[in-house]
């Protein structure tokens, strides 16, 4: 039986991907520091796989507190997704977000260095390819100037890993993932954004259970089809399993470099209004929604070309759109 170390086990892609885990056998230890997390999460979890994974309430950045846990625990693989990963803030509060996502990760990997500890699995993200200039984007697009400090977490993070891989001797994997959305089909786990939602599904579905007044549209004059801005919108639940099928790999020494990465998405790109009129039809509420300005920092277009990884970690998508959308409803109703 094999030990995997999830941080940020109790967030969103966080906590379905210990489910997986946790499905196919493998012992989880959990660390969360809960300040964008739920403890009820656990128990969720719990009720879903019948077995409830060890809990640390630990903050990375406390270098003490993460050697003391490895002092007790032998784990075979860690899967990292302890972060801020607000953009908007990241502007605001940058050093948080450099002190936070990067001194994290380095604990991490010390502790990794030092007791010859191997399996490293890094949440990326598909903003390191900035606006990517040929769509659909493939791993080998350049990587762009980061457009907010909580993109640049995501670029140094892979740059941090990959020197490490070389000197240490580690063997790791970024996912580079587009946007994750949806939620368990058990309703128990799913998204729980604080306050107010910055992201589109969470704003939708707050807006159509009246929470929220109206969606804004955040431009329409890009060069798109219907002037909205497109993304790659992944059911979590596919999402997590990337992580497993990238963790199998590891442990099976089947990878081909030392660090590799892999975009995540489901190759299908999604504009705003396609968004709203696919959610509107799934679950035949209506929702009221106006056209307001861009919002700064967003590209156009982007969706995965996901042949790499398709081929490389023999994992494709399962999950339709329509059945994202209508898992995050079910998620949002199941709130009240
Ligand atoms: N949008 C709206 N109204 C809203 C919220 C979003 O129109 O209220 C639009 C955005 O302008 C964008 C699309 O919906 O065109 C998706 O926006 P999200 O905020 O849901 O997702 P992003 O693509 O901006 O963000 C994602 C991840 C980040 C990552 C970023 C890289 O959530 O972690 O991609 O650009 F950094």
């Amino acid at each position: 039986m094999k030990t995997i170390l999830v941080t940020g086990g109790l967030g969103f892609i966080g906590s379905h991907t210990v489910v997986e885990l946790q499905n196919i056998g493998f012992d989880v230890v959990i660390i969360d520091d809960l300040s964008n997390s739920n403890i009820n999460v656990l128990n969720n979890i719990s009720k879903i796989t019948g077995k409830k994974p060890n809990f640390h309430k630990i903050d990375l950045r406390n270098k003490q507190k993460v050697q003391e846990f490895f002092k007790n625990y032998t784990v075979h693989g860690i899967i990292h997704f302890a972060a801020f990963k607000a953009v908007g803030e990241s502007v605001i509060n940058p050093l948080d977000y450099y002190e936070n996502n990067i001194g994290s990760l380095v604990h991490l990997l010390q502790e990794m260095r030092d007791r010859k500890i191997d399996n490293f699995i890094f949440s990326s993200s598909c903003t390191v390819y900035g606006q990517a200039d040929e769509l659909p984007i493939t791993e080998k697009a350049p990587i762009k100037p980061a457009e907010s400090p909580y993109g640049n977490t995501k670029q140094i993070g892979e740059e941090i890993i990959k020197d490490t891989c070389k000197a240490n001797g580690l063997n790791a994997i970024a996912l580079r993932y587009f946007n994750p959305i949806g939620a368990h089909d058990s309703v128990k786990i799913g998204e729980l954004p604080l306050g107010v939602p910055q992201n589109l599904i969470p704003y939708v579905t707050q807006t159509a259970a009246g929470i929220r007044e109206q969606l804004s549209v955040f431009g329409n004059d890009y060069d798109t089809p219907d002037g909205t801005a497109i993304r790659d919108y992944i059911h979590v639940v596919d999402l997590a399993k990337a992580h497993i099928s990238a963790l199998q790999r590891l442990l099976n020494k089947e990878n081909k470099n030392n660090f590799e990465y892999f975009n995540i998405g489901t190759g299908t790109g999604s504009s705003v209004l396609e968004i709203i009129k696919a959610f509107e039809k799934a679950t035949t509420q209506k929702l009221n929604y106006k056209i307001v300005e861009r919002r700064e920092g967003d590209v156009t277009s982007a969706y995965a070309d996901t042949t790499i990884a398709n081929k490389e970690l023999n994992w494709k998508t399962e999950k339709t759109l329509e059945e994202a959308l209508k898992s995050a409803w079910k998620w949002q109703e199941n709130q009240k």
